[in-house]
């Protein structure tokens, strides 16, 4: 597809890779035999072995051994889409899948999609964004292949209001999922958009949707995720402020499982948010123990007033509470939040 006059090229999940995978991941430490994969191919065993070698080649480290068979000894530490589709079957998630080593921005990747007509759901995943973009037009950050770049889209028929819920949920589902993987870290979400660990971003959401008449028409749901990246290498402006994954975690993660982790996150947060999955917690309860801001003083700039209050979790339509000096609390339905120092 097409941004602005470059063209990026998709790089299509080979469904044989994925059928190699799932055998070698699923047999773990024990080893695979080449006419049991030869014969879930319908290929010959040289072809299996050149199927491997191929693997290989794309940064997996596969042992073999005679009469025995192969398997895997490492896999690759950047995005692979093979290995991204194995983990999302895992986890049960049939959703369309499409990576790009280089794109201009997953988001308008999706756009260009919906546009020509591609049916959702489907997710964007890229190794790296040329033209990265954040909240209220500001740059992502996104050269780093060890980051996540990652984009969803939808098509629901429902009222615009219902669109804050949705990132909303996606911050608490998303949140939750990575939990998992740093379990001695507070992953928390600083309303309404951002992830952060110890007063530190490490992921910005970026919802944008095409409206009409009739409700939401399409819905662009951006994540960019720092997952590997070593923050001491972040650009000088960002360096203070961001974090990643691997350094609240102290090691480095599995960038394909923590993504396909992250893409059944987002499609949990579209079920709940249209009515397909029933929880038993409210918006603001589910909430409430992930709010980075909860009872700090902070500022929010909504249009051009500022106002300055404790922050006091947010209520059913997504706004953030706002404590003010006389007990009262007024909720902010948009802007950007700063913590007051
Ligand atoms: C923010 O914190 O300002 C939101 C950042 C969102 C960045 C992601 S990266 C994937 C997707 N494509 C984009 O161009 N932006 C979002």
């Amino acid at each position: 597809m097409s941004g602005g006059g470059v063209t990026f090229s998709s790089q299509a999940v080979n469904r044989d890779s994925v059928v190699i995978l799932q055998a070698l991941l699923e047999a773990g430490q024990a080893f695979v035999s080449g006419s049991l994969l030869a014969q879930q191919l319908g290929v010959s065993r040289p072809a299996v072995h050149g199927k491997l070698d191929k693997l290989r080649g794309e940064g997996f480290e596969v042992e073999a051994v005679r009469n025995r068979g192969y398997r895997i000894l490492r896999l690759p530490e950047v995005l692979h889409p093979a290995l991204l589709r194995c983990a999302l079957d895992q986890r049960g998630s049939r959703i369309g899948l499409h990576y790009f080593p280089e794109i201009d921005s997953t988001n308008s990747e999706a756009e260009r999609r919906i546009a020509s007509g591609e049916p959702s759901p489907f997710a964007i995943v890229a190794g790296c964004q040329t033209q990265g973009r954040g909240r209220l037009g500001r740059v992502w950050e996104s050269g780093s292949a060890e980051n996540l770049y990652l984009s969803l889209c939808f098509e629901p028929r429902i009222p615009p209001q219902q669109l804050q819920h949705f990132t909303l949920w996606a911050g608490i589902c998303i949140c939750r999922a990575l939990q998992h993987f740093v379990p001695q870290a507070p992953l928390k979400i600083k309303w309404p958009n951002d992830l952060h660990c110890k007063g530190r971003k490490f992921a910005g959401m970026l919802t944008e949707a095409k409206i009409d008449a009739d409700g939401i028409r399409s819905i662009v749901f951006g994540l960019g995720l720092n997952i590997n990246s070593n923050p001491n290498e972040f650009p000088g402006e960002i360096r203070s402020l961001a974090t990643s994954l691997y350094a609240i975690h102290g090691e480095p993660l599995a960038l394909n499982e923590v993504t396909a982790a992250v893409i059944c996150a987002i499609e949990e947060a579209y079920a709940i948010s249209i009515g397909n999955l029933v929880t038993h917690t409210s918006l603001a309860e589910a909430w409430q123990p992930l709010d980075a801001l909860a009872g700090h003083e902070v500022t929010a700039i909504a249009g051009d007033r500022a106002i300055t209050g404790i922050a006091a979790g947010i209520d059913e339509s997504g706004a953030l509470l706002l404590r003010g000096a006389d007990g009262a609390s007024q909720p902010i339905r948009a802007g950007d939040v700063t913590l007051k120092k």
